[in-house]
Formats: C-alpha cells, sequence, structure tokens
C-alpha cells in the first residue's frame, strides 16, 4: 500500500518538469511567482506543511522556525548552501533540515573558472566593445590581459567545489595552492599536487588567483575582511561563486577603485538586494547574477535531490542528504 501523500508547499518557483513531478509524488502546493515567497506568507505556509521546499532567498532564522506548526517534518532546501537557515534550531525542534550536495559542483567549478579567465582575459570588455561597433583592426596592445597558465591559484575552501576547480585550474595549467580547515586526504593532494596553507594570510600574500569555495555562515563571515584583502598583490585577481558575505565588500570595492588589485569576478554579494555601487561602472570587475548552478542539468539534478529526500521520508526512511548541526 503507498503511504500517504505528504503536503509539500513550495517557496520557490522551479523549473516546470520538476514541479510536475513534484506533483505527481506529493500532495504539491507549488509557488509559481518568480519573485520569492514574502515572509508572512511563508509562515502560513509553515503552519500547515509537512514539508517546506525552500531556497537561499528564504530567511530561516530561530524566529521563523518558532512559528512552524507542529506538523512541518521538514525543510528541504532547493540548493547546497544553509547558511540562511538555523539549522541547530530546526533540529533541536525536531525538524530534518536536507540540502543538495554534489549535483551543482561540477557547474559551480565550471562557472568560477570561467570567472577567472573572464577577468584575466577582459572577455567582457572585449565583447562590449565589439556589441558597441568599436572595433574594426587588430591591435598589438588593444585589450591585453593576463595569462593564467602558469601561475599560482589560491583555493580557499577545499570541498568538493574547490576539489572541482582545482581539477579545471590544473588543465589551464594553474598550480594550485588551498587553505582549508584542514588537508585534504593524500590521494587528492597528489592528485591536484596541491599546497596546503594552514595560514590563510600566507596564501593570500602569494597567489596571482584566488578563488573563495568556503560555505557560508558566522564561521566564515567577513573571512577576507579589510586586513586580509590588503594581503592581496596588486596583480591579483580575486573570484567569489560562493557566499557573499565572506568577503568585505566595501573594503573590496576600495581596494579594486585604488587599483590595488587587478580584478574581480562575482557571482554573489553581500546584501541582496543592495550591492555596493561602488563595484559598478568597473572594466576590471565581471560581475554576474548568482547563476554559478544556472545549468538546466544541476536545476534538474538539484530538484530530483530534493524529490529524492522527500520521497524518502513519505517512504518512511531517513532522507539521504540531512544537514546535521556536527556539519555546522
Ligand atoms: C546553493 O546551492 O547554495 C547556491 O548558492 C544556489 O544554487
Amino acid at each position: 500500500m503507498m503511504n500517504k501523500k505528504l503536503k509539500v508547499v513550495m517557496t520557490v518557483k522551479l523549473p516546470d518538469g520538476v514541479e510536475t513531478r513534484f506533483r505527481e509524488l506529493f500532495n504539491t502546493t507549488l509557488w509559481l511567482n518568480k519573485d520569492p515567497m514574502p515572509r508572512d506568507k511563508m509562515i502560513e505556509a509553515a503552519q500547515t506543511a509537512e514539508v517546506l521546499v525552500s531556497s537561499i532567498n528564504d530567511r530561516i532564522d530561530a524566529d521563523f522556525i518558532d512559528a512552524c506548526g507542529e506538523q512541518l517534518k521538514m525543510i528541504a532546501n532547493f540548493g547546497v548552501g544553509y547558511d540562511h537557515i538555523d539549522v541547530a534550531r530546526a533540529v533541536e525542534k525536531g525538524i530534518i533540515v536536507t540540502n543538495t550536495p554534489g549535483v551543482l559542483t561540477e557547474d559551480t567549478a565550471e562557472m568560477t573558472m570561467g570567472l577567472i579567465i573572464a577577468v584575466a582575459r577582459r572577455f567582457v570588455e572585449g565583447a562590449e566593445t565589439v556589441q558597441r561597433g568599436e572595433f574594426s583592426a587588430w591591435s598589438p596592445t588593444f585589450m591585453m590581459g593576463r595569462r593564467i597558465y602558469g601561475k599560482r591559484l589560491g583555493i580557499v575552501g577545499m570541498g568538493r567545489i574547490g576539489q572541482a576547480l582545482a581539477r579545471r585550474a590544473r588543465a589551464f595549467g594553474m598550480q594550485v595552492h588551498y587553505h582549508n580547515r584542514k588537508p585534504v586526504s593524500q590521494r587528492i593532494s597528489d592528485e591536484l599536487e596541491a599546497t596546503y596553507w594552514d595560514d590563510l594570510d600566507q596564501m593570500l600574500s602569494r597567489m596571482d588567483v584566488v578563488s573563495i569555495n568556503a560555505p557560508g555562515g558566522p564561521n566564515t563571515f567577513h573571512l577576507l575582511d579589510a586586513e586580509r584583502l590588503s594581503k592581496l598583490q596588486p596583480h591579483a585577481i580575486l573570484v567569489n561563486t560562493a557566499r557573499g558575505q565572506i568577503v568585505d565588500e566595501e573594503a573590496l570595492a576600495h581596494l579594486l577603485r585604488g587599483n590595488k588589485i587587478a580584478g574581480v569576478g562575482l557571482d554573489v554579494y553581500e546584501r541582496l538586494p543592495g550591492i555596493n555601487p561602488e563595484l559598478f561602472g568597473l572594466p576590471n570587475a565581471v560581475l554576474l547574477p548568482h547563476m554559478a548552478s544556472s545549468t538546466i542539468e544541476a536545476r534538474t539534478d538539484m530538484g530530483d535531490r530534493v524529490i529524492l529526500n522527500i520521497k524518502t521520508l513519505q517512504d518512511g526512511h531517513r532522507p539521504p542528504d540531512r544537514v546535521i548541526p556536527a556539519m555546522l
């Protein structure tokens, strides 16, 4: 006999195919609006839903969790990052939290590598010049960027995405360095020929390119503050596809405006809405709208992962992608 379908409420619009599958498997209320669900509506939903499907746009803090009804069994996050969820409070209240690890690793690493090259080789500036009809002849001194082959890449956070980026960087002839809470296994270190730095400041001051690939949350808030950022070399490029709050955005804009670093590639920002306007209009800032995992494949796989977690719960088992306080 089939288990009773769980009452699932989505706070986020997902690709149509994923939503259809949700409707087939669960008693699902879709959120068809492209804008995130307002907080009062979310609280309302959390008082009737057995599963809430959330995203990074939702602030699931202690107050929100306290306002959830007793019937809420699970918050199934559509995304790998869970820094917007007070997991400890949820677990205390007996609510399971799940995420979507693994399925967006390659896409995020791909985008990060792309950003590194885009900044170093001035893709956006060059493309805009052509679009404006300003390109008429090749010139030996026009649009000179910087080669990345043979350069040192410092990865801050050597989890799945950091390692996937390192593999790509090796293929592009970069030397991989990294800072992490602890070194990666010998096997991975050998494969990537990676150099571990326990001292982040030391690493930052020696790299040509630095990429942030650490999780967000209180442990990494402003990990790159003004003082740390000042360690970067004037020719260095900083790329962040992880979480905006890891970098002090104001200090970063200040460095960039003062030509103290060569360029930035950002996919994430400290505050949304409210990107620091000092970052706008700079030719050496490639700014993307948080799209690192935005491929049809990743977004479908993320949806499938959320479905798997809910279906496992519906079938009476423990969902595979539970976030547990020990992971925080
Ligand atoms: C995540 O999954 O946490 C990304 O930031 C959004 O895809």
